[in-house]
């Protein structure tokens, strides 16, 4: 055999080992184990913290079914820089899904490129990117709700209270005056909400006057603040207060308990999303009703999608909207449901 036939020998068999690792690879790297790396927009957010909670012990059910997963969370304390960073980190740790709640959902342009370069998928949550965000790469995903659902059943709710007790038009002048106090501005859950609470509202019927809004961003102190100021404007004449969420729903009722009213000058509180505080204070009647917003769907919506990308089986059974977009249904809770919800939770 001559020098060159022994040379090409070689580099074949060279080449055949390359060849063969690199099979060897692509086969080890189709990956088993999960490794979620969440970011959420802020600590401070009892519903988010609940849902993340929820998303604990989906994890924890599937490993004990016999799979490998972990996960690592990281909270923005409301900015985008500091959470842009944490996507950086959460892909330098090894995490193979990225689970994000934006700080500013108007802005996911840096967390998408990071996840592009280095080919992570997004799973997108809570607080929901515009179309054309979504579009610019086709391994980004959204799990949540559509607020227009939870506007119309907040609207429903008071319609049913209103009908059925002459006693919410305290001052019996065949209409109703209230407040509304919002969430985050540019939230889609803000505006969305308010708009078909009151637009459902009118559509039966009701005469409704707002006297009032105010933003207070999600948060129960921020809202008994607002309340207070809105009280000392309009004293008594406040029939109905909608919150754009319970913590909300509750910083009004705080407001009005700090001022010691009496129960029967008190307005109709209704709040979205039954957290525990939520369905806690609906079952001791505080809270007229609430509408609940379905975190432990919503955590198995997505890990079902997180294991899906990261093992690539069980795709198929994955219920996506236009190719991408997982919505879970919201419901009306009154007392009774709330009592049932509470025992369900052993609370
Ligand atoms: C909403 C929820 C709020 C707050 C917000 C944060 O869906 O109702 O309580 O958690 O998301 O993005």
């Amino acid at each position: 055999m001559g020098m060159k036939r022994r040379m090409t020998t070689g580099i074949v068999f060279c080449l055949g080992m390359l060849l063969f690792c690199a099979c060897g690879k692509e086969q080890s790297s189709k990956e088993d184990k999960v490794y979620l790396g969440v970011a959420y927009y802020d600590q401070s957010d009892t519903f988010l913290n609940s849902l993340i909670d929820c998303l604990k012990d989906e994890l924890r059910d599937y490993e004990e079914e016999g799979n490998e997963a972990s996960i690592l969370i990281r909270g923005a304390g409301g900015s985008q820089r500091i959470q842009n960073d944490q996507v950086q980190e959460l892909i330098d740790a090894g995490c193979n899904v990225l689970c994000v709640n934006l700080v500013d959902r108007a802005n996911p342009s840096e967390i998408i490129d990071l996840a592009r370069e280095n080919n992570v998928p997004v799973i997108f949550f809570n607080r929901e990117p515009v179309t054309e965000d979504m579009m610019q790469w086709d391994r980004l995903y959204y799990v949540g709700a559509l607020s227009e659902q939870s506007g119309v059943m907040q609207g429903e709710l008071a319609v049913e209270l209103i009908e059925s007790d002459v006693g919410v038009d305290r001052n019996r002048d065949g209409r109703i005056q209230y407040v509304v106090l919002e969430g985050e501005p540019g939230h889609q859950d803000s505006i969305i909400r308010t708009e078909n609470a009151v637009d459902t509202l009118k559509s039966n019927g009701i005469e409704i006057e707002k006297l009032s809004n105010g933003i207070a961003n999600w948060n129960r102190a921020q809202a008994q603040n607002q309340m207070l100021q809105m009280i000392s404007q309009h004293q008594n004449k406040i029939e109905l207060v909608l919150a754009n969420n319970d913590d909300m729903a509750l910083g009004a009722i705080d407001a009005y308990e700090k001022l010691n009213y009496t129960e029967s000058a008190l307005p109709v509180f209704l709040g979205i999303d039954g957290t525990d505080v939520g369905l806690e204070a609906v079952r001791d009647s505080k809270l007229a009703g609430t509408v609940y917003n379905d975190k432990e769907g919503q955590a198995a919506a997505i890990l079902e999608l997180s294991v899906a990308l990261v093992t690539g089986e069980g795709m198929d059974a994955v219920a996506l909207e236009k190719e991408r977009y997982i919505y879970l249904p919201y419901f009306k809770v009154t007392k009774e449901m709330a009592e049932a919800l509470l025992k369900d939770k052993n609370l």
